[in-house]
């Protein structure tokens, strides 16, 4: 499926990556993300590229991922750096994709296309989402479908009056005598 990718996605919100590892599918892709031990966040391929093991099944060593097949490890670089196998050599070619990542506005964004192009400047102003005096509430929904159906749903706002009149609709296609008649 084609996906833009030269371009920022919210990828988690901040409160989701911790310690521990968390996968997750972002355009068709498998990404690891974890926390570091400085409190940024690594976004790397999920695939150990020896034999393609998940590695968000394998353990942290430090700020380093042990994949859960033959124990290469990778730093959050993705640079291998350690092979416990046979004359225990770190193959050049054994290297994950590290994601540019940013933490703003409580969210991580990534960044999937050419890593020379991420500029953190276009991330877009979402400073209401931390604004102290707004409130909010934020989640994780996977939804089985085609992502554009999802794009197309919610540019679509002149059906929510309509098909959720009593949950997100506005009454504001309305005719004003109809607005506050439930
Ligand atoms: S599949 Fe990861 S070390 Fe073999």
């Amino acid at each position: 499926m084609p996906y833009l990718r030269n371009c920022w996605y919210l990828a988690a919100w901040s409160d989701e990556v911790g310690d521990e590892f968390l996968e997750r599918r972002l355009l068709g892709d498998s990404v690891l993300m974890y926390r570091l031990s400085d409190g940024s966040v690594a976004a790397l391929s999920n695939r150990c590229p020896h034999r393609f093991a998940p590695l968000h099944l394998g353990k942290r060593v430090g700020d380093a991922i042990q994949c859960p097949y033959h124990g290469l490890q990778y730093a959050s670089d993705g640079s291998c750096i350690a092979n416990p196998q046979g004359n225990r050599a770190t193959p050049a070619a054994a290297r994950l994709h590290r994601y540019p990542v940013n933490e703003r506005f409580g969210a991580i964004w990534y960044w999937p296309g050419d890593p020379s192009l991420a500029d953190p400047s276009a991330i877009p102003d979402l400073s209401f989402l931390t604004d102290a005096r707004s409130v909010g509430v934020h989640g994780y929904l996977h939804t089985e479908a085609n992502y554009e159906l999802l794009s197309d749903n919610i540019l679509d706002l002149g059906h929510a009056d309509y098909l959720h009149p009593t949950s997100l609709g506005s009454k504001l296609n309305q005719p004003l005598e109809n607005r506050w008649s439930h």
